[in-house]
């Protein structure tokens, strides 16, 4: 497959598209607090090849920073990363990597847009001298050509008259412009995978939508992997080629983005796709909302972690813990006793509808949009 290139020139990472990228096996993060130990993240699987996107998506809570970060290897001094637990970028195991080869990785390896552009941007310093001084430690280009790269690479994530921006400092410039200005430093050195968590969430509607395509087009261009973190499945629709869903610190579905939202399998999945707000139906956007919080992980009780929540759930959900299991013959992941769609699911669901509760003793209710 050909590849456009538009990432910077200085640098040239790409691989070829569908070589596996991220492997995360049985990615375990526990914190230390007072309460006892958090565990954020709870076992998770997870690939991402060259030149693909995947989407993480779940509500507040679910464990995608943590996760992002564990990859990053930016967890807060309380985390530990548990035994067994393995991250294998481009072959290596990143929890085996010193701090200080794990930050060469950075920029031209690996790069994060975090949500908040200010995390990622010196408020003292103009744009144009953070991004030239990346380009120079990393790629070790002289001034001239850092400045030179620098400028077009603003301008390829559309500022306005680049080289005026250039020597403006991050107050001179508006939140989705700064988020934009933080995209230009995480590609510079055109990184093999682009984690970007929630970079969208403090702008307004018209900005997010910029700011999403354009990631989503450098990402397809520029053959990178990326890695897009989101609480709104509406963002990964047509965004992603794999979507996962997280609950509880686990992936409680996987599967090709399509797939995902033609045959959703897993009930809270479910109440996700019911809760996007539909354009075409502007007289129903006030959507039945999922009713619970989703749990604080210390001390788990046994069972899936979404019965006390879960419309479908049963006796057995109670007592046992779903793990991720694919349907024979398909990519398609979930971690459900009761899935959508097959007729144990349908079973569970109408003899819930039919009695009014569920077996956690929660008040039937259904998401649908009707
Ligand atoms: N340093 C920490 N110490 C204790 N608990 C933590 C720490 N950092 C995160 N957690 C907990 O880990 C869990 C997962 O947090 P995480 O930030 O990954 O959620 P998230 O899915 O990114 O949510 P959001 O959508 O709000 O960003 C939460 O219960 C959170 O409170
Ligand atoms: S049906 Fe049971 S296993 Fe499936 S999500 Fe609901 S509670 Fe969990
Ligand atoms: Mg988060």
């Amino acid at each position: 497959m050909s590849i456009e290139t538009v990432a910077p020139k200085a640098a040239d990472n790409r691989m070829i598209v569908g070589t596996p990228l991220l492997e995360v096996r049985n990615l375990q993060v526990w914190f230390d607090t007072p309460r006892g130990d958090v565990r954020a993240v709870g076992g998770v699987d997870l690939d991402i090849e060259a030149g693909r996107a995947v989407g993480i998506v779940g509500e507040s809570g679910s464990g995608k920073s943590v996760l992002s970060r564990a990859i990053m290897r930016i967890l807060a001094r309380n985390a530990n990363v548990l035994p067994g637990s393995e991250i294998r970028f481009n072959g290596m195991d990143l929890t085996k990597v010193s701090p200080k080869k794990n930050k060469h990785l950075w920029g031209v390896d690996l790069a994060m847009v975090f949500q908040d552009p200010m995390t990622s941007l010196t408020p003292v310093l103009t744009i144009g001298s953070q991004l030239t001084e990346t380009l120079r430690y990393h790629l070790h280009l002289s001034r001239a050509a850092a400045k030179e790269e620098a400028i077009r690479l603003l301008g390829l994530v559309g500022i306005p008259e680049p080289a005026t921006r250039f020597d403006q400092y991050p107050h001179n410039l508006s939140g989705g412009m700064r988020q934009r200005v933080t995209i230009a430093l995480a590609i510079s050195c055109s990184p093999k995978l682009l984690i970007a968590d929630e970079p969208t969430t403090a702008l307004d509607v018209t900005v997010q939508q910029q700011i999403l395509d354009l990631l989503s087009d450098l990402q397809r261009k520029s053959g990178m992997g990326l890695m897009l973190i989101t609480h709104d499945l509406g963002v990964v629709a047509g965004r992603t080629d794999t979507v996962a869903v997280m609950y509880a610190g686990r992936i409680v579905e996987k599967a090709p983005t399509p797939e995902l939202f033609e045959r959703m399998r897993h009930p809270y999945t479910r109440a996700l796709v019911d809760a996007i707000p539909r354009l075409s139906h502007p007289g129903q956007m006030d959507l039945p909302a999922l009713p619970g919080r989703p749990p604080v992980v210390i001390d788990p009780p046994p069972g899936c972690a979404f019965a006390p929540r879960c419309p479908s759930a049963q006796p057995k959900c109670l007592v046992q813990t779903p793990v991720l299991e694919s349907t024979p013959g398909t990519d398609h992941s979930v971690a459900c006793f009761f899935p959508l769609g097959t007729p144990a699911g349908d079973a569970a669901r109408q003899a819930n509808a039919a009695a009014g509760t569920t077996a956690a003793g929660t008040v039937f209710y259904t998401t649908d949009v009707i």
